[in-house]
């Protein structure tokens, strides 16, 4: 608790009102709205083994995953706590093929909400941390509800961002552009209490988050990385420690707080690789580079990619600045035949 002080995320919110004199507090009740949300879902996933909420529904969502039972509860709950407040003008889900549309008897809003819901669902059965991702934007289109247009904004433009990671604590982790901050719930009380202002990466990282499973498909920059990272190229740099447990949300954690990089990179196959930039990247990238870190698709920043698809795929490389530049360093020296594939997916002209 920094310096003894008591603070609910609902007063550190209206503190961070207080810079942006022209925040309504449309914007602070939207974040408490999630922070609603994400006390919700983490009552579930603390008794997911005693409740009928574990396992795998009938469902599928558009990337062809089964649907999670968690998922869908996690889907659900955060569109029943932004769908009426009259702050939304539309939302977006990773679990929904279409935007998601605020239900004509509300009143439209002026933020949109991009979200995750449940992040890591592979996880849920075996008791990993797993999490939420969410993104807002401020609308820019001209009529009373969301559009596409609204949602397709580069992360450069977002107003805030950040997760909530279900683990040995439920901790909420948010920046709207003045630092990023840690709340932990305090179940006793159901309040998320300041417990991280302030969050920087570390200088010196400990960690690099990768699924070494798939070495053999890697590129050969990203495998030569691999190597450095690991200081099997030389001697000269302390290899890092592998910790990559398949939660983008607590590898990013972990390495946010104690400093390292999680990539999941594109490759011949898959050249915009698996993570979602709209549900996902968006997010990370911001909070990464306001805790002085950097988020890179291998090419470049994160935060400049104009979207062209809601559900479009994004190789992600996020951390210390200086292990992500060093990464785009070997893609660049090793990677023309993937760059080249690549490029045109990030335009948009090819899927
Ligand atoms: P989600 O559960 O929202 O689909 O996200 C899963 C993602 C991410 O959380 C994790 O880092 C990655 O998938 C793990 O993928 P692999 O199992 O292919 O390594
Ligand atoms: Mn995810
Ligand atoms: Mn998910």
């Amino acid at each position: 608790m920094p310096d003894g002080k008591i603070l609910t995320i609902g007063r550190h919110i209206l503190d961070q009102q207080k810079l942006y004199p022209h925040a309504t507090g449309a914007f602070t009740g939207l974040l408490h709205d999630i922070a609603l949300a994400a006390k919700l879902i983490a009552q579930q996933t603390t008794r997911a083994g005693l409740l009928d909420i574990l396992g795998a529904t009938e469902g599928e969502n558009i990337y062809g995953e089964r649907q999670q039972k968690l998922d869908l509860f996690a889907d659900r709950v955060i569109f029943q706590m932004n769908d009426h407040t009259g702050r939304l003008c539309v939302m977006g889900s990773e679990e929904s093929e279409e935007l998601i549309p605020i239900p004509d008897q509300f009143e439209a809003g002026k933020y949109v909400l991009l979200f995750d819901p449940l992040d890591g669902s592979s996880n849920i059965d075996v008791n990993v941390s797993i999490g939420t991702i969410f993104a807002i934007h401020r609308k820019i289109s001209a009529g009373e509800r969301g559009t596409l247009e609204d949602a397709l904004q580069p992360a450069s433009k977002l107003v805030a961002a950040g997760y909530v990671i279900y683990g040995s604590s439920t901790m909420l982790v948010y920046s709207t552009g003045q630092g990023v901050h840690g709340f932990t719930l305090d179940p006793s009380v159901g309040e998320f209490l300041l417990s991280h202002e302030n969050i920087q990466m570390p200088p010196t990282p400990k960690y690099y988050s990768a699924n070494q499973g798939y070495t053999k498909k890697w590129t050969p920059g990203i495998q030569a990385y691999l190597n450095w990272l690991q200081g099997l190229d030389s001697d000269d740099h302390e290899p890092l420690a592998g910790r990559y447990i398949g939660s983008l949300v607590a590898d990013f954690h972990r390495n946010l707080l104690r400093g390292g990089v999680f990539l999941y990179p594109g490759d011949m196959k898959e050249p915009a690789g698996k993570m979602r930039l709209m549900f996902e990247a968006q997010a990370l990238a911001f909070i990464a580079n306001q805790a002085g870190g950097y988020a890179s698709d291998g090419v470049g920043s994160i935060l400049d990619i104009q979207p062209h698809d809601l559900h479009q795929r994004v190789p992600l490389i996020v951390g210390n600045r200086d292990l992500v530049e060093t990464a785009e360093n070997f893609i660049r020296e090793h990677d023309n035949e993937w760059v080249k594939t690549y490029l045109p997916i990030r335009q948009g002209h090819t899927r």
